[in-house]
Formats: structure tokens, C-alpha cells, sequence
């Protein structure tokens, strides 16, 4: 069944455009099964669909876990930023795949985690899956972050806004890079992985009742009050507010700001243009045009 979430975007009254676009994802979905091995799409990069085992599902606190997943195939190259669509197995209320990004990679082990917020339903029966059972992915989907011009990166992330910036910290460190992270949760019992971000750049935190680091939302963090000018560039990822927040501080640095968009998406593959976004240069689809973009591009 379609997910209201995906509906409510459409105009209610309009049956043959709800008809049409629950058509072009089934067609979608049809076409994702029928080719269980290679998918070539439009983009330029192939995408993959495996199942993978897992490993581990580890729980960090009450609302969040990691799954680490083996796959039998070579897991191809993932860059900071791209992400995945996750079959959710035996939930009959959750017919499409849910995008999720790629938190980590160990390509030695070839091992992929995936960091996850229980919110609903389809990320709910995700939290239960068990060591040995199987999870298919389509991946690996959409744009990545760019490399900053100078040395020092300024990473800042709200909730599960951070999956994304692990990998990006990792990789921006693997480039001589220096990033920084500066991290919103609510508060201390929400906190992820926090030691697993340190191995790649100190880790500054606000939570909202100040349990951890600072008190207040992480756009009032005082590190942002005393910055030099040596931050080539800011990443962004978590809740839209608080990246429209980001992106405002960065325009009045004169920094180069990238945002990650967690927006509602069906098929994840430019097939249903349900995650169209509102650009300076018109509408842009947010799984293929992104996630990430320059913010200044987006009309927040
Ligand atoms: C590119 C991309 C990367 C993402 N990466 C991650 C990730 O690494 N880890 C992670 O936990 N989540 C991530 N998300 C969000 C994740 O896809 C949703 O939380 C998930 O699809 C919810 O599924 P559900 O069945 O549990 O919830 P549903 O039953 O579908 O929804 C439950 C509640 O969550 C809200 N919701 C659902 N999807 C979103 C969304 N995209 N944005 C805001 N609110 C939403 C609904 O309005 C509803 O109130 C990402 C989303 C995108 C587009
Ligand atoms: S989610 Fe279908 S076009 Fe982007």
C-alpha cells in the first residue's frame, strides 16, 4: 500500500495524478525485482541491488542502532553522502524502500553500516532484524559532498543527521583534510558514536537541555562565535531548520555550505518525482540531483 506521508503531496482531488504516480512506482518497483542484479539508471554511476547479511544490530540508545551488513559481492566504491534503499522485509504497511545513508564502510571486510533512527514503522521492524538474517539494498544512490578548498572542514549535524558525516569525516581525513564536527541531540541519552566520530576530528557538542556539551541548539553553539577564517567549507545534514540556520551562518562567513536534504522519497531512483525540491535554477529531485547540494542553490 502507498504510504499517506507519499500521497499528501499530491492534490487531493486530482485521482488520475495519484493513479499515475502510484503506477510509475509500482513500474519502478517491478523493474528494481526484475533485474536483481545490475541496474544501470540515467546517472552515471551502476547501481546495485544485494542482499546483505547481517552481522551486528547494535543499539546505541533507545531510539537509535547500527546495522553492519556483509555482502557476498564486492561492495563498490560509496562515496560521503550517497545513500541506500532499504527492502523492508514482512511490513505490510510499508511497501517502498526507505533511504537510508551510508554511515560507514569497511571495504577490507566488506562491510557496510547503516546508522538508524526508529521513527515509524519500516525503521521500527529494522531495529529487530537479527545476526544472520538478510536485508536488500539498492544502492549506491545519489550525489556526495565535495572536497572543501582549505585544510579545516566544519561538519555540523542535528539527530540522525549525522549518519552521513561519519563516512565524510573518514574520507576528509583520508584527503589531509582536518574536519571538525559540531553535533545537536536532545540530550545526553540520545547521543551517537561520538568516540567513533574523534578517531577523524574533535567532536563539539549541544544537546537541548544542556545533559551534554552545550545547552541549546547547536546553530547557538559558542565554536561558532570564534571561528577563524581558516573553514573552507561547512557540510551540513539533520533536521531543515536547523540546516537553513547553517546554511544562513554560512553565507554571512562567506563559507562554502553543503547541505544534505532528508527529504520524503519513494523510489529513490528519479522514476516517481515525488522528492521534488525547490531550487534557484527550478525544481530539482532530491535522489538524484542529491541529496546534497550547495545550499545557496536551494530556496530554503
Ligand atoms: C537521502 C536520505 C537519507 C536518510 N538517511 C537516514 C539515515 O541514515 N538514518 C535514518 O534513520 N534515517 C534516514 N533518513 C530518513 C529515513 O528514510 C526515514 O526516517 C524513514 O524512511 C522512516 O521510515 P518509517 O517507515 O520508520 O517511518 P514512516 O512510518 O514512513 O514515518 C514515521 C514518521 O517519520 C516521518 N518521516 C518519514 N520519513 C521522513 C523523512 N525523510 N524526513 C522527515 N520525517 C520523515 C513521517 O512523517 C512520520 O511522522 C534518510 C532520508 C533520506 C531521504
Ligand atoms: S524518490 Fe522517486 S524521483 Fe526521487
Amino acid at each position: 500500500m502507498l504510504a499517506s506521508s507519499q500521497l499528501f503531496i499530491l492534490p487531493s482531488s486530482s485521482h488520475f495524478i495519484i493513479y499515475s504516480f502510484y503506477h510509475l512506482l509500482i513500474s519502478s518497483q517491478q523493474y528494481i525485482k526484475e533485474n536483481p542484479n545490475l541496474v544501470t539508471f540515467v546517472v552515471e554511476m551502476k547501481k546495485f541491488i544485494h542482499d546483505f547479511q547481517i552481522i551486528s544490530n547494535r543499539r546505541i540508545n533507545k531510539e537509535y542502532f547500527v546495522l553492519s551488513l556483509a555482502s557476498e559481492n564486492q561492495i563498490p566504491e560509496i562515496k560521503p553522502g550517497q545513500f541506500v534503499q532499504v527492502r523492508v522485509d514482512n511490513a505490510p504497511n510499508t511497501f517502498l524502500r526507505r533511504p537510508i545513508s551510508v554511515y560507514d564502510v569497511d571495504y577490507e571486510r566488506n562491510i557496510l553500516y547503516l546508522l538508524i533512527q526508529i521513527v515509524g514503522e519500516g525503521t521500527m521492524i529494522l531495529s529487530r532484524l537479527k545476526s544472520r538474517e538478510i536485508l536488500n539494498l539498492v544502492y549506491p544512490l545519489g550525489n556526495s559532498f565535495s572536497l572543501p578548498d582549505g585544510e579545516k572542514a566544519l561538519l555540523i549535524g542535528g539527530g540522525v543527521g549525522v549518519a552521513p558525516l561519519l563516512l565524510l569525516g573518514r574520507w576528509l581525513k583520508e584527503q589531509n583534510k582536518e574536519p571538525v564536527f559540531l553535533f545537536g541531540f536532545r540530550n545526553s541519552g540520545l547521543l551517537v558514536d561520538i568516540d567513533l566520530f574523534n578517531r577523524f576530528g574533535k567532536v563539539y557538542i549541544a544537546t537541548d537541555d544542556g545533559s551534554t556539551g552545550e545547552k541549546g541548539v547547536v546553530t547557538q553553539h559558542s565554536f561558532l562565535r570564534n571561528v577563524s577564517g581558516d573553514i573552507g567549507m561547512v557540510y551540513t545534514c539533520g533536521p531543515e531548520v536547523m540546516m537553513k540556520a547553517v546554511a544562513l551562518w554560512a553565507e554571512n562567513n562567506e563559507i562554502h555550505c553543503e547541505a544534505s536534504l532528508e527529504t520524503y522519497m519513494a523510489c529513490g531512483i528519479g522514476a516517481c518525482l515525488c522528492c521534488a525540491r525547490e531550487t534557484v535554477h527550478g525544481i530539482s529531485h532530491v535522489c538524484t540531483d542529491g541529496p546534497v547540494f550547495n545550499s545557496k542553490k536551494l530556496v530554503w
